[in-house]
């Protein structure tokens, strides 16, 4: 989704900071870039398609002497990628810049307001009406802090905003229902809709609150409630090393990722287990009651993992559910102050799971975020957080974030439910390595290779390797474009095995040798007897070997360790065949790392 990075600095290399910044923010999903720099004069420079176009049109050499501006990445929501509706928007006398992500509700009424008082709008999108409001109230006399409030008073919706003006060096911005951090260089201040876009510069941050605004300028940086009043702010301490949010010699960060899994779990594990007392201790995440249901939401992967959460809980014998965020609504959720729900998301940030939370929240329940990302939107709406510790996910596609949140799932079950005994302690503790043997003996690629031309991808899978089956058809089909779906095995026969043909290859999950084990072997004869490639994706404990055309094999002891494990198969899979066919894998096209719109 949109991106926002700004910069009030006494050194005169804004528009260095301003293009690294935007860089850092690629991966959040775009299709223009634009940049705004202030001075005596307003410069705007802003291009659809990648950013290197954008930087292609810039005329770097005469900016050298800016130290102020903002820049934005685009992903549209109001008019289709071009150049018109590519962000910084300025008012018709170029006084004011204006960045803007998430979507301006009442826009066409703003809109149809300004355009009877004769004014022009240029681009298709909501953010217009901003710089056109507060050219407006500038006209009236107003000063520019309070014609930047005036402005935002007048908006609905969610909004992250920065604007720069004419012949000041100063950056106004406000947020709501979308992030916005501030971060404290030694020679200024910067402002971002996420770290990684200034995380090479500083990594002392503020986190600005709903309804809060901040001004920056290269000597101060200050926040304000919506009355004016100054807030007392804390600085954190982000402790991702820039490093991180490299590529560190990988052709993509999502292989990178998933090469990441064994220490991003060593790490979501670390202090948490205790072998020898046979206890999990999650600090942050108090002993809770929770007598009445359970309910997680999510969307996306973190819906699957919500959805292993949930039978984890289900199989200690508490009543849990997990729900797409974007379908939770009053109904479903509890009333009274001891049911929990848990928002599981990598980004903290996302508006169905946002949406979700809030509305827990108001009915009294107690919420728990699963994040990724620390003073992120749920990490600070929650009553409790649990940090997966993953460390930046840049690839679009979530991959060590997935791994990470069944394990810290795995832990919060145990936790909630004071159930946990020796062997899930053992299990979690040798997921870690179990997934490093599958990095070094995996025959994905290969397997990748003699599918890349499939019609489409099949995964099936039960209990708890079901929710992996449908994270395989989520990898599959976003960064290769190809149709993928995951079913419950037993589904297959009430209707998907009319799509099963010679060319459909279908993956399925079989760990254990359990009756779930054996009725899937059963699904698997029904595939293999029309003729379909099997992919077993097996312990070895059972027989699906023998109806297997290959075999990806998932190293351990089964349990509940086995879908973790079993799903970095798949992961490898759907990238190799990616990689075949030359796809965007980091970016896939019309995806965003953050969805910040609902
Ligand atoms: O940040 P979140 O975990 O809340 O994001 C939810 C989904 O948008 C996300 O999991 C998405 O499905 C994945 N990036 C797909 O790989």
């Amino acid at each position: 989704m949109c991106g926002i990075i700004g910069y009030a600095g006494s050194d005169s290399d804004a528009i260095d900071v301003l293009l690294d910044g935007l860089s850092g923010l690629e991966y959040r999903g775009y299709d223009s870039a634009g940049v705004a720099l202030s001075n005596q004069t307003l410069h705007v420079h802003k291009r659809e398609g990648e950013l290197s176009a954008l930087e292609s049109a810039l005329p770097k050499s005469e900016y050298e002497n800016e130290s102020v501006g903002i820049g934005h990445t685009r992903w549209s929501t109001h008019g289709p990628p071009s150049d018109v509706n590519a962000h910084p928007h300025t008012d018709d006398q170029n006084r004011v810049a204006v960045v803007h992500n998430g979507i301006i509700e009442n826009y066409q009424s703003l809109r149809d307001e300004l355009t009877a008082a004769g004014i022009e709008f240029e681009s298709d999108t909501d953010t217009e009406v901003v710089p056109h409001l507060i050219s407006t109230y500038l006209a009236d006399g107003i000063d520019r802090e309070t014609a930047f409030r005036r402005a935002i008073d007048r908006i609905e919706g969610s909004y992250a905003v920065a604007a720069v003006f004419e012949g000041t060096n100063t950056i106004y911005a406000a947020r709501r229902n979308s992030p916005l951090v501030l971060g404290i260089g030694n020679d200024g201040y910067y402002l971002a809709s996420d770290v990684p876009a200034f995380i090479e510069y500083t990594d002392r941050v503020i986190y600005l609150d709903d309804g809060e605004f901040a001004r920056l300028s290269p000597s101060e940086v200050v926040v304000t409630d919506a009355d004016g009043t100054v807030v007392e702010t804390s600085i954190e301490t982000i402790s991702w090393d820039p490093e991180d949010a490299g590529k560190s010699g990988y052709d993509h960060y999502m292989l990178k990722e998933i090469n990441e899994q064994p220490d991003a779990l060593r790490k979501c594990l670390r202090g948490r287990l205790d072998e020898l007392e046979g206890t999990v201790d999650l600090e942050s995440v108090p002993p809770i009651q929770a007598s009445g249901a359970i309910q997680f939401v999510a969307c996306g992967t973190s819906y699957h993992a919500a959805m292993y959460g949930a039978r984890l809980l289900r199989d200690r014998g508490v009543s849990a559910q997990a729900f797409l965020a974007s379908e939770y609504d009053e109904e479903t959720i509890p009333v009274g102050g001891e049911s929990v729900v848990v928002g599981v998301t990598q980004s903290g940030e996302t508006a169905d799971t946002m949406r979700a939370l809030r509305a827990a929240n108001r009915a009294g329940a107690k919420t728990i975020a699963v994040t990724n990302v620390v003073g992120s939107s749920a990490a600070r709406e929650c009553d409790h957080v649990l940090y997966i510790r993953a460390g930046p996910e840049i690839g679009v596609a979530a991959t060590k974030t997935f791994a990470s949140q069944q394990a810290a799932l795995t832990m919060l079950a145990c936790q909630l439910t004071e159930n946990i005994s020796r062997e899930t302690i053992q299990a979690l503790r040798d997921v870690p390595d179990l997934i490093q043997t599958v990095l070094d003996t995996s025959n994905a690629r290969a397997v990748a290779e003699t599918y890349e031309d499939a019609d489409a991808y099949f995964f099936i899978g039960r209990g708890y390797q079901y929710p992996v089956a449908l994270e395989g058809a989520l990898k599959m089909k976003e960064i290769t474009y190809k149709h993928a779906e995951g079913f419950a095995a037993g589904e297959l026969k009430h209707g998907p095995l009319a799509l099963v043909t010679e060319n459909t290859p279908v993956f399925a999950l079989v760990t254990g040798d359990d009756e779930r084990a054996n009725k899937t072997i059963g699904n698997v004869k029904e595939v293999e007897a029309r003729d379909a490639p099997v992919v077993a994706v097996t312990d070895g404990r059972s027989e699906v070997e023998r109806y297997a055309d290959h075999v990806l094999e998932v190293p351990g002891a089964g349990g509940i360790a086995s879908p973790i494990v079993a799903n970095v198969q798949l992961q490898l899979v759907s990238y190799w065949v990616a990689n075949r066919l030359g796809r965007s894998i980091d970016k896939p096209r019309n995806l965003a790392k953050s969805v910040t719109v609902e």
